[in-house]
């Protein structure tokens, strides 16, 4: 993991081997930086911006070698698009700019208003920097050079801490992606919990962790994910994974993160091409994990709990069935419907489980639904809950992590489609509204040993977890660790 310095004026002077300076307006692009640019580097940029038509689109890099002014080796030209600013745009910006840097070292040198323009660019450039080479088989040079961040922000502002601050969140944001895009044979429950356990031990006491084995799961009544895993060799875990600040009187959030480490479907079993990705099943677990470990090297000032749900669904010999019916850790019976729909069984045990603990506040993070993808397309989650102000953070934190995301509604007249002839519950409404569904059943999960509804909200990140595409931006192929930053941005607006 790189890290990230802060870089000492003048520009001028940095000797490594890539500046990125931003392009702006259109027809011709004009440059903009940091800092007011050494007067023959901006005469060389007049004349030549012009000529290469440079293009100011968000994201859109240009690489030019040698230019007057500089020590640099080369410079990288990145768009900010035609009125530039905004953090989504400088995230995105630094992002692919790192990307076209390649190797070496590398300063930005980009424009900002304040502090929270800077994370953006901090962040948004370690981001754009990952990259996955754990299963490759050439011995892979681990990336820790240095990033140099310029800034023109005043000492008042701390840039110095602003850098710490998005170089763990960084950290974090990686890990999940490591999670992620690690192979579904070597990454399963046992394994994942182990790999938390790992990490709550390096934490000097930070960090506890409980882990619930199948026995326990049995034995402790949480017939959902027991369900789900009996179909796999390899089986369930609830890892429970806290974060207590020294002082005791703060907020306590609860969440709750759907761990699948592989989601063949179970006996419902999926087409071979839905299949493929289904390794990412397991990102809203692993984004808990890492927004709990972030939340604990930041020490912010609330009580944090995840609940990791772990669960490989196969289609074993002892697989659960359709028509099957279990006993939810809450007590509720449960139909079972189509064995693909498990997210919502292991998440609604690890709720009752949260709920047992009087948090103010539960969150659910989930590759829940395919409706949702449908819904929303691929770049932005969904958020549902039973409380629109919390609903509303959501939303509102997700806008100033620049992780899209939009509200969906819970819609009463939907709850009769999971009305069982034969138990409590069934566990899958309608196809029409699937998103919506998987929301209203997760909402009965959501109340105290009274019945009385905590407010919960749920994260359906189907879309963005995994990106299928191109990189772009500070978005990498696969893993993309959605949702550390929006979970980090409500945890910190509660303390
Ligand atoms: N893990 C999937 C949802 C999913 C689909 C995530 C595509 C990412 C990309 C989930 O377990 C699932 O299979 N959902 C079903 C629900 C249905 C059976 C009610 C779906 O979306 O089709
Ligand atoms: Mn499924
Ligand atoms: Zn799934």
């Amino acid at each position: 993991m790189p890290s990230l310095i802060l870089g000492s004026h003048p520009l001028a002077a940095w000797s490594g081997r890539t500046l990125v300076i931003g392009v702006t307006g259109s027809d011709p692009a004009t440059a903009t930086a940091s800092e007011e640019l050494p007067k023959p580097t901006a005469k060389h940029l007049d004349q030549v911006l012009p000529l290469l038509e440079v293009s100011t689109k968000v994201g859109a890099t240009t690489t030019l070698p040698a230019v007057p002014g500089l020590k640099a080796d080369k410079v990288v030209l990145v768009g900010l698009g035609t009125d530039e600013g905004g953090s989504d745009v400088l995230r995105r910006a630094a992002g692919a700019a790192v990307r076209a840097a390649g190797k070496g070292s590398v300063a930005l040198a980009l424009p900002h208003a304040d502090a929270t323009e800077l994370a953006a660019i901090a962040e948004g450039a370690v981001a754009g920097g990952y990259a996955f080479t754990e299963h490759k088989s050439a011995p892979a040079t681990a990336d820790d050079r240095e990033i140099t961040v310029f800034s023109s922000l005043d000492r008042k502002d701390a840039p110095k801490d602003v850098l710490a601050t998005a170089e763990t969140v960084a950290r974090n944001v990686a890990w999940a992606r490591d999670l992620v895009n690690t192979a579904p044979n070597l990454l399963f429950p046992q394994s994942f919990a182990e790999q938390v356990q790992q990490v709550a031990k390096a934490s000097s006491g930070k960090l506890t962790v409980k882990v619930l084995d199948d026995k326990a799961l049995v034995e402790g009544g949480f017939g959902g994910i027991v369900g789900v895993g009996q179909g796999s060799s390899r089986p369930p875990r609830i890892v429970t994974l806290s974060y207590t600040p020294r002082s005791k009187k703060v907020p306590h959030i609860a969440l709750v993160g759907k761990g699948i480490t592989f989601d063949s479907g179970g006996v419902c079993i999926k087409p071979s091409a839905g299949m493929l990705t289904m390794k990412s099943d397991m990102a809203g677990a692993a984004a808990v994990a890492a927004t709990v470990v972030a939340a604990a090297e930041l020490g912010l000032p609330v009580a944090v709990t995840g609940y990791l749900c772990l669960a490989e669904n196969m289609p074993g010999d002892n697989a659960q069935r359709p028509g099957d019916v279990v006993t939810m850790r809450n007590g509720t019976t449960v139909e079972i419907i189509d064995t693909d729909a498990e997210g919502r069984m292991v998440l609604a045990d690890g709720m009752a489980l949260a709920a047992e603990s009087g948090p103010d506040q539960i969150l659910d993070v989930a590759t829940l639904t395919g409706a949702c993808v449908v819904a929303l397309g691929p770049k932005i989650f969904g958020v549902m809950g039973n409380d629109d102000d919390l609903r509303t953070a959501i939303t509102e934190a997700s806008d100033r992590a620049d992780e899209p995301s939009w509200p969906l509604p819970l819609p009463v007249d939907l709850r009769s489609g999971l009305d069982s002839f034969v138990a409590d519950l069934a566990h899958k409404g309608d196809r029409w509204g699937g998103a919506l569904t998987a929301g209203l059943f997760l909402q009965e999960f959501a109340k105290d040993a009274e019945g009385e509804p905590i407010p919960w909200a749920h994260l359906d990140i189907a879309g963005p977890s995994f990106n299928e595409g191109s990189p772009w931006g500070h978005v990498p192929k696969g893993g993309t660790g959605v949702a550390v930053g929006t979970m980090l941005e409500h945890i910190a607006s509660l303390g």
